[in-house]
């Protein structure tokens, strides 16, 4: 159980110690709490909510609005984790002012933490507004999905000498104009790996590998609970753990009893149990590993190998 959020002082020395953090979206009450209740380092009430909750189609038509109630919510279940508000597409291009306007609505109306927004050099100066204003901000690079359509749909990045380049530009680019982290999303492990070590701000992973600061994933797919598709590098939790849940309900004394005082006899135990096996896995480095990051071709690799911000 988390008592006490994460500070930005913690997230800087577990990046220097090599401890992985732990990460996972939710934009509702039940989640948020088992999410803190396991013990979770950070919460991101991502715009993938409009998919996963709401049943939109891609992350486009998410609103504003959309994102406080969800961002609200979530905040009520998890009183005590650094929750991130992810800014919707249409709520930071248009101009700076309405930009910094927006991220103060996050952090004003849904007490969240800080405020995450996709792209690099191309919004390089709304997050300098926006730091200006005394808000943190966290950076989204690689697939970034409220503009996949610019990458002909979902496409892993960062694997070819151009596309790792660009990747790092932006990311020195948003180190440079002031976040304190930065999400890579749809990475192979060495490029990804790469980005974090050269940089001093934490460099957290979805899909990204192993060899970033701390890991991302969508709580709908660690649990199983989102149809309509899931991302190749997204682990379900619930085989895993299904049959030490059963092992705890078969172990209580009386079962109605358990669920009338604690409501820990169903769902909300289970997925607990799911998170917590989640977080120890991102912990002990066994999540993702190499069965859940990108594969990289050995040709690939030595093309990488020859970009001028490759290190050895
Ligand atoms: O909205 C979200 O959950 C995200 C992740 C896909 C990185 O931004």
């Amino acid at each position: 159980m988390r008592n006490k959020k994460l500070t930005l002082l913690e997230m800087q020395k577990m990046k220097k110690e090599h401890s992985n953090l732990s990460w996972i979206t939710a934009y509702d009450l039940p989640f948020s709490y088992v999410a803190e209740k396991a013990g979770i380092d950070m919460i991101l009430v991502g715009d993938s909510g409009g998919m996963v909750q709401l049943g939109y189609e891609t992350t486009n038509p998410v609103t504003m609005d959309e994102m406080i109630l969800l961002s609200k919510a979530a905040r009520r279940g998890a009183p005590n984790t650094f929750i991130v508000g992810d800014m919707p597409q249409g709520s930071y291009e248009i101009s700076t002012t309405l930009a910094v306007s927006n991220a103060i609505r996050f952090i004003k109306e849904a007490a969240s933490d800080c405020v995450k927004l996709e792209g690099g050099k191309r919004v390089a100066s709304t997050v300098q507004a926006i730091v200006n204003s005394g808000i943190l901000v966290m950076g989204h690079l690689g697939l970034t999905p409220q503009s996949t359509s610019s990458f002909s749909g979902y496409r892993v990045q960062g694997k070819t000498v151009s596309s790792f380049e660009t990747i790092m530009e932006d990311a020195l680019a948003l180190q440079d104009a002031g976040v304190f982290a930065i999400l890579l999303e749809a990475m192979p492990s060495l490029p990804a790996g790469q980005i974090a070590k050269q940089l001093d701000i934490p460099v957290y992973g979805i899909g990204a590998g192993y060899g970033v600061d701390g890991q991302l994933v969508i709580m709908h797919d660690l649990m199983g609970f989102y149809q309509p598709f899931r991302p190749w590098f997204a682990k379900c939790y619930v085989p895993q753990v299904i049959k030490d849940f059963e092992l705890y309900v078969a172990g209580l004394e009386n079962v109605r009893e358990t669920g009338r005082k604690t409501r820990e006899d169903g769902l909300l135990k289970l997925a607990e149990m799911a998170v917590s096996k989640y977080i120890k896995d991102v912990k002990n480095c066994s999540f993702p590993g190499e069965d859940y990051s990108y594969p990289l071709h050995e040709n690939e690799l030595e093309d990488l190998m020859t970009s001028k911000y490759w290190k050895a």
